[in-house]
């Protein structure tokens, strides 16, 4: 694994949206996979400035995003459709039709996810994934305790994961119970992985990962069989935790 550190959430937005607008560059087909929440938002930020200062053609790149929550309609403030037309699409000015995401709506999940799992595959699968982490270790949307040859599939949210995506909402009922999530089997088919990891809230997710372990409770540290993988995080996130230390 290739680990940079940086000094803070804005440091590792840039790194991140150097490293996208390099693989774009290198290949205007790229097919990224694109991960939601507070983490990248700065990458995706950096990188439409960037894409814009220097014209860089995104309109034959595919976007497959990672997940979404069941029972928010796209035009939802918070569903991720919207994220990332919000975040990409809408300021490139690039209409939303290479944007892959799963239906959170669909009135049958099974096949949804089946459906969504078959048109990754038809997509000759994602280049380049960029990932967030949870603090329970969650990556997508698969909880402690998910299968390692999982696929596309549907899950409960745990109450943690419901009450940290609580501050996008106006109040934590509104969080959504369930969600899509690409599996962590779909994950690891990723050509190259882009870990963004940036707050101490992240220091024990990114402390079981470091450690080299490979531990189906904390999801994240799957990574660490995976060949190509880039973390960026930040020095708060690697930082133990005062609780952590008053335990020694
Ligand atoms: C969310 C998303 C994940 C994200 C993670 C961390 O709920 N489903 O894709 O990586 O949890 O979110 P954040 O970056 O807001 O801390």
């Amino acid at each position: 694994m290739n680990v940079i550190t940086v000094n803070d959430e804005q440091e590792m937005s840039v790194r991140g949206s150097l490293i996208l607008f390099d693989e774009i560059k290198r290949n205007p087909e790229l097919v990224l996979g694109v991960a939601t929440g507070g983490t990248p938002a700065g990458t995706y930020e950096h990188l439409v400035d960037k894409v814009l200062n220097e014209k860089l053609d995104l309109s034959k790149v595919t976007t497959v995003n990672l997940d979404e929550y069941v029972g928010l309609a796209r035009d939802h403030e918070e569903s991720y459709w919207r994220y990332i037309y919000e975040h990409l699409y809408e300021p490139l000015n690039l209409l939303p039709d290479r944007a892959l995401v799963p239906d959170g709506l669909s009135e049958d999940l099974q096949a949804e996810c089946l459906r969504y799992e078959k048109v990754i595959e038809q997509a000759d699968g994602v280049d380049l994934q960029i990932l967030g982490v949870g603090r329970n270790g969650h990556i997508g949307f698969n909880e402690p305790g998910t299968s390692f040859e999982s696929k596309t599939h549907v899950v409960d949210l745990t109450e943690s994961t419901r009450e940290a995506n609580a501050r996008f909402f106006e109040r934590k009922e509104e969080v959504p119970t369930q969600a899509i999530t690409v599996g962590i089997s779909t994950i690891m088919k990723s050509r190259s992985i882009l870990l963004l990891a940036s707050g101490p809230e992240k220091s024990e997710a990114v402390h079981a990962l470091l450690s080299g372990r490979i531990d189906q409770n904390w999801p994240v540290t799957v990574l660490n069989e995976h060949p190509s993988v880039t973390l960026i995080v930040t020095k708060d996130a690697l930082e133990k935790g005062e609780e952590d230390s008053n335990d020694q």
